[in-house]
């Protein structure tokens, strides 16, 4: 009786079939594998009794005619001695439409007519492969949301913040699948869910999964939520200080603008260093530095810290005070020590040259001593390479000479 819960609401129509009778029309639902009993409206309670039943469901070919004084059928379906029809385990394949015809003692006839649709209450949705953590700014699968059982089949939704989530094709994405048991004939949906949480957003978001069955006036099902914290991907070379005049130099008594980039976090704090040192100022993502003295020369760098991330320190900029002319050529303090090794480099490899060349001065000074005391003997030598066109080769010459 339980399996009659639902209850369709009462339909009089006239018969077309010869006298008038009383029809009754119900909706009737019946949860699988429960015994199901279908009264015969108007049918004297005991036997004998002149009534009808007649069915067309999954299992008839077209409408099979069940009488009291005929065999049971199948032991699927049996009229009971009151005339009601009964279901001992209602099966899928039971969906269909029911009929009785009845005639009581004073030869008044009733029709009564259900229709049966049969389900089943799927186990309670799991969220499986939940993400703990999300990253802000790009897509991440928090879970896959599973229903196993169901029939008919439903459908599974996602919720964020007890908002229901629909797939919007930028920030939200579902991807869907469904399979049917082949012997049971029940229904496993699977729901994936993708977001991308908005920068600055919840920190911790609350996400759910619901399935809602596929027949009206039966309860939804809640999987037990996940609270992924949100992670704002926050890396040094996302903290970034620009200053202003671009290179840091500034002429004495002029201002120079820092100011710290971080990316956008509600409770991100930013903080100054100077030379390694903390500043005791108040948390703010510019440093101004007017009327720039001595004083105010040196190595300036930003620290972003938030609560769940830590701090994060950009690179350091370098404030120096420079000669008027200087100013807007002169490179900042990464240009600048880049600037000063290459100036060191070609220093030394100058020194280097000028050795070099003083040394091949003295040989050559000394060459042309020993060529004029030599010259005599290699007249001749001197006078055939140039007859060959070969290049001159001190060295050779020298050798050449010497050798005899
Ligand atoms: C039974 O359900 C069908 C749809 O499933 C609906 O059209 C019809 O009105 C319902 N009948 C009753 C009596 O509730
Ligand atoms: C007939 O009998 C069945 C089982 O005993 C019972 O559930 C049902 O309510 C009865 N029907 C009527 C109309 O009394």
């Amino acid at each position: 009786m339980a399996a009659q819960a639902a209850a369709g609401t009462w339909v009089l129509v006239l018969s077309l079939w010869g006298a008038a009778a009383i029809v009754s029309s119900r909706n009737v639902t019946a949860r699988m594998g429960e015994p199901l009993v279908l009264n015969c409206k108007g049918a004297p309670k005991k036997p004998p009794q002149e009534l009808e039943w007649k069915l067309n469901t999954g299992r008839t070919e077209a409408w099979k005619v069940l009488s009291p004084q005929g065999a049971p059928w199948d032991s699927v379906a049996h009229i009971l001695p009151n005339g009601s029809l009964l279901l001992p385990a209602v099966g899928i394949q039971d969906e269909g439409t029911f009929r009785c015809r009845a005639t009581n003692r004073h030869g008044k006839e009733t029709k009564s007519s259900y229709r049966v649709r049969v389900y089943q209450i799927p186990a309670k949705p799991e969220i499986i492969d939940p993400a703990s953590e999300l990253t802000a700014g790009v897509p991440n699968k928090v879970g896959t949301c599973v229903s196993e059982g169901s029939y008919p089949a439903g459908t599974l939704s996602w919720h964020l913040d007890g908002k229901p989530l629909t797939p919007d094709g930028k920030g939200v994405t579902i991807k869907e699948q469904m399979r049917r048991h082949p012997e049971t004939g029940l229904f496993t949906l699977q729901s994936e869910l993708v977001v991308t949480p908005a920068r600055g957003g919840a920190v911790r978001p609350t996400f759910f999964c619901s399935f809602s069955p596929g027949l009206p006036r039966q309860k939804a099902l809640h999987a037990t939520p996940i609270h992924p914290s949100v992670w704002e991907p926050v890396s040094p070379e996302n903290v970034q200080l620009v200053v202003e005049p671009e290179g840091g130099a500034v002429a004495l008594g002029g201002t120079v603008t820092l100011t710290c980039e971080a990316p956008a976090q509600a409770a991100s704090e930013i903080h100054w260093v100077k030379d390694g040192a903390p500043l005791p100022l108040p948390a703010s993502a510019v440093l101004l530095l007017p009327e720039v003295g001595p004083q105010d020369q040196g190595s300036y760098s930003c620290v972003a810290t938030s609560p769940s991330h830590g701090s994060q320190e950009s690179p350091a900029v370098r404030v120096r005070i420079t000669e008027t002319d200087e100013v807007g050529q002169s490179p900042g303090s990464m240009e600048g020590s880049g600037l000063r090794t290459l100036a060191l480099a070609l220093g030394t490899l100058a020194a280097l040259g000028i050795v070099a060349l003083l040394i091949g001065v003295v040989m050559w000074q000394r060459r042309r001593q020993g060529k004029e005391r030599k010259a005599p003997e290699s007249q001749e030598e001197e006078e055939e390479r140039a007859e060959l066109n070969q290049s001159e080769e001190p060295e050779t010459a020298e050798s050449g000479a010497g050798g005899p």
